[in-house]
């Protein structure tokens, strides 16, 4: 058997598992969780004897064989979507005043695991992800089910930019001009019906294309397509975002092109990338963290400083860029906002 490894409370296997925890270890800088709390600490230690015995792997020279162990996007068409201004009018009541993290970081340090478990990975091998032609369908509860084609919600819905607070559930943050529209706006088109309790989101399926979704000893071991869902007003909130850009551009392939949600109140693994299915159901849908580990990413996921994840704090996060860590708000920082939403509930019980 490989040695495995567990990423985010993922089982890995073989090399990948070696190479994520060797990124783990030499980006904690970056991060606000220690590598022993992130892996299993049992398995941690096996990892630190093995990689003392490599020196030039504790020092993160070149490693060998590592790379090649990531699958690789099949032969590539050139990239479809050139980078292209977007116009859109600042919303202030929608923006925070804070130093906005940079357009570097933001796009260089991803998680889209359909690309790769790695940081740098998804900017890399999304380089030439097809994202036109691109249609989003909305059904379900709805009166009217419809394609969207993403040239025409281009046109047809006003572009708004708005800056946003980012909380990764791994502890550190962001601040992204993200340039979109409100989801209410789409759904409101389709006529939702009363039965319309939840949302549910689905992001492409294409290994071809999204090497992380080839399953095989290598894989993440995540469930795809990779699915997110909201409760029918958390999705109607006016903060909830369909983003087709950020810092003045339509958005890169790393940062879910050519659409994705932005849920700016929870963890950043709510805002589902990548978009082409939003269907409104009765029933609170699956989603992905949820499935690949219950105990550890609930349904609601809001940012909560006073619910630890099982095996790290909550309570503060690195904001990216910056090198001393501060506290993490309720709700993000939108408690104003969203606090009421929650009135009455758990939220230790409802994480
Ligand atoms: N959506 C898809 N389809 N696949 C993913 O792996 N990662 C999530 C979320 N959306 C993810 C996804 C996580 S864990 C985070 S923190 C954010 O995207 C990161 O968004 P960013 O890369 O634009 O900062």
């Amino acid at each position: 058997m490989p040695p495995q490894g567990v990423h985010r409370g993922l089982r890995l296997s073989g090399k990948n598992a070696l190479q994520n925890q060797i990124d783990i270890m030499l980006k904690a800088y970056h991060s606000d969780i220690k590598p022993s709390e992130i892996t299993d600490r049992e398995i941690y230690l096996k990892r630190r004897q093995f990689l003392q015995g490599g020196a030039a792997l504790a020092l993160g020279l070149t490693l060998p064989g590592c790379d090649a162990s990531e699958p690789k996007p099949a032969a590539s068409p050139p990239p479809t979507s050139p980078k292209k201004k977007l116009i859109a009018a600042k919303n202030e009541a929608f923006s925070v005043n804070e130093t906005q993290t940079s357009y570097k970081d933001i796009t260089r340090y991803n998680n889209f695991y359909e690309f790769s478990t790695d940081k740098e990975g998804p900017a890399k091998l999304s380089k030439a992800f097809v994202t036109r032609p691109w249609t989003i369908r909305v059904d379900g509860e709805v009166d009217k089910p419809q394609v969207f084609d993403i040239e025409d919600i281009l046109k047809t819905f006003p572009l708004e930019e708005r800056i946003y607070r980012l909380r990764c559930v791994e502890a550190w943050s962001m601040v992204v001009p993200w340039i979109g529209f409100a989801l209410a706006d789409l759904i409101k088109k389709t006529g939702p019906t009363s039965r319309a309790k939840y949302v549910a989101f689905e992001t492409l399926y294409d290994p071809k294309q999204m090497p992380g979704q080839q399953t095989g000893l290598f894989g993440s071991g995540l469930k795809w397509p990779y699915v997110e869902g909201l409760r029918i007003d958390e999705a109607m909130h006016p903060l909830t975002l369909l983003s087709v850009g950020l810092y003045g551009e339509m958005l890169p392939n790393q940062n879910g092109a050519p659409i994705r949600l932005v849920v700016p109140w929870k963890y950043g693994f709510k805002s589902i990338k990548s978009i082409v299915k939003i269907t409104l159901v009765e029933k609170q849908p699956p989603t992905t963290w949820n499935i690949s580990a219950p105990g550890e990413y609930g349904f609601y996921s809001n940012v909560n400083p006073k619910v630890p994840h099982p095996r790290w704090s909550q309570a503060r996060e690195r904001r990216i860029g910056e090198f001393r860590k501060r506290e993490t708000l309720m709700f993000n920082g939108y408690a104003d906002q969203v606090a009421s939403l929650y009135t009455g509930m758990d939220l230790k019980k409802y994480f």
